[in-house]
């Protein structure tokens, strides 16, 4: 076989304002090539100890279990979801969005029982549907997402439905991968049990070590399990170990993730996390700004906006497709279209982290009014060009 010819690499210069990942900052690419030490080394351990305390300022919790999980958001959200179910355990599972799916696929895999509180996509759960789905299938963990990427909504409430879950003395697990770093979070102060979350979002980190936090009510559930966790990999009891006092080998940390890790929650804590949180708001809400003077509207309601995503809807007889090509191709910028019961309704447009900025939005706006102009389109380009820069000079 003759040797592969493959030539260097070298991606295109991209501006990521998709569902994700977003752009990197350019300390967290630096942090990325620095040497390499050994996954038990000292001077691992301690950044180690970095991360999980930085991690603890960005989830606003004090819980000890708190750590990157090795993998995407989806190996987090797993090893939520994998721990805490034990066969034959009633799991109650949002159903407006594409992730309350995933939930829902991996309680089974776990073998427990998925159930659904009824909801719209793109609309937010309602509390007094979660009470019914409560009142019909006692659930022994409620599973929610604070911030579902595939319709731009944010979960409001959430204290009153970790409440309601109480009451009923069950756990609760929020899904967090697009709210973390992004979007006002207060895992404590809200009566979240376990939340999982990405790195590649409102973190701008490149995808590979996901925040995952459990309370000791939530981690004495998974210690006294009665079955082992299906899986070996995700298995807590065992992590524990690893990311616990002993500092034992359980599986090689990826530790190039790890350092992009603690460099993203260095600069979150530099800018402060309500300032961050703000700065998503201000940000993206010139995005909003620009869309509805050009004539667009957003999919959610204005009460469940959801800053770091943000679900336009398209315009009568435009190709989803279309735009995010065009938008690509002639401009380099990345958005996505809908997914499942949303899918060729809306475009999604990202605004997360070292993304979220001003010049960001404004190139955005420009680039997406002209090509909806280009396809003929009923929208005003420059209305909504000036409406972006109007409402970040406020
Ligand atoms: C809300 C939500 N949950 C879970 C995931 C899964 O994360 P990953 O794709 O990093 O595995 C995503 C990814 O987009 C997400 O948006």
């Amino acid at each position: 076989m003759d040797r592969p010819r493959v030539g260097e690499l070298s991606p295109p210069d991209r501006l990521l304002m998709g569902p994700g990942p977003s752009d990197v900052h350019p300390r967290v690419l630096r942090s990325m090539s620095t040497p390499l030490v050994g996954h038990l080394d000292p001077s691992f351990v301690e950044i180690m100890d970095d991360v999980q305390e930085l991690l603890r300022y960005v989830f606003r919790t004090d819980n000890q279990w708190t750590i990157p999980v090795s993998g995407t958001g989806s190996a987090s959200m797993e090893a939520a979801v994998a721990n805490l179910t034990e066969p034959g355990d009633t799991v109650l599972v949002p159903g407006n969005g594409y992730f309350g799916e995933r939930m829902a696929a991996m309680v089974e895999r776990a073998g427990g029982e998925a159930v659904f509180v009824e909801a719209p996509w793109g609309d937010p759960l309602d509390p007094a549907a979660v009470e019914a789905a409560f009142d019909r299938h006692q659930p022994d963990i409620f599973g929610f997402v604070h911030a579902e990427t595939s319709t731009g909504t944010l979960q409001p409430n959430v204290p009153e439905l970790t409440s309601i879950a109480h009451e009923h003395d069950a756990l609760v697990i929020a899904d967090t991968v697009t709210s973390l770093g992004g979007v006002e979070l207060r895992v404590d102060e809200w009566g979240i049990d376990v939340a999982y979350s990405a790195d590649q979002k409102c973190l701008s980190c490149p995808p590979g070590a996901s925040p995952l936090t459990l309370n000791d009510r939530a981690m004495d559930k998974v210690l006294a399990r009665e079955t082992p966790v299906r899986s070996w990999y995700l298995d807590l009891s065992l992590l524990q170990e690893y990311w616990g006092d002993e500092r034992a080998y359980h599986h090689t940390a990826p530790i190039t993730n790890v350092y992009a890790l603690r460099e993203a929650l260095r600069l979150v804590a530099e800018e402060g996390i309500e300032n961050r949180w703000a700065r998503h708001r201000r940000v993206a809400g010139a995005l909003k700004a620009g869309v509805d003077a050009m004539g667009l509207a957003l999919n959610p309601e204005e009460d469940w906006w959801l800053p770091s995503l943000n679900a336009v809807r398209l315009p009568a007889g435009v190709d989803d497709g279309t735009v995010i090509d065009a938008l690509l191709e002639e401009y380099g910028i990345e958005i996505a279209g809908g997914l499942g019961d949303l899918s060729g309704e809306i475009l999604r447009i990202g605004c997360m982290g070292h993304s979220a900025r001003p010049e960001n939005v404004l190139a955005l706006v420009s680039a997406l009014g002209n090509t909806l102009e280009a396809l003929d389109a009923d929208v005003d380009a420059d209305a909504g060009a000036s409406a972006a820069r109007r409402a970040l000079k406020r």
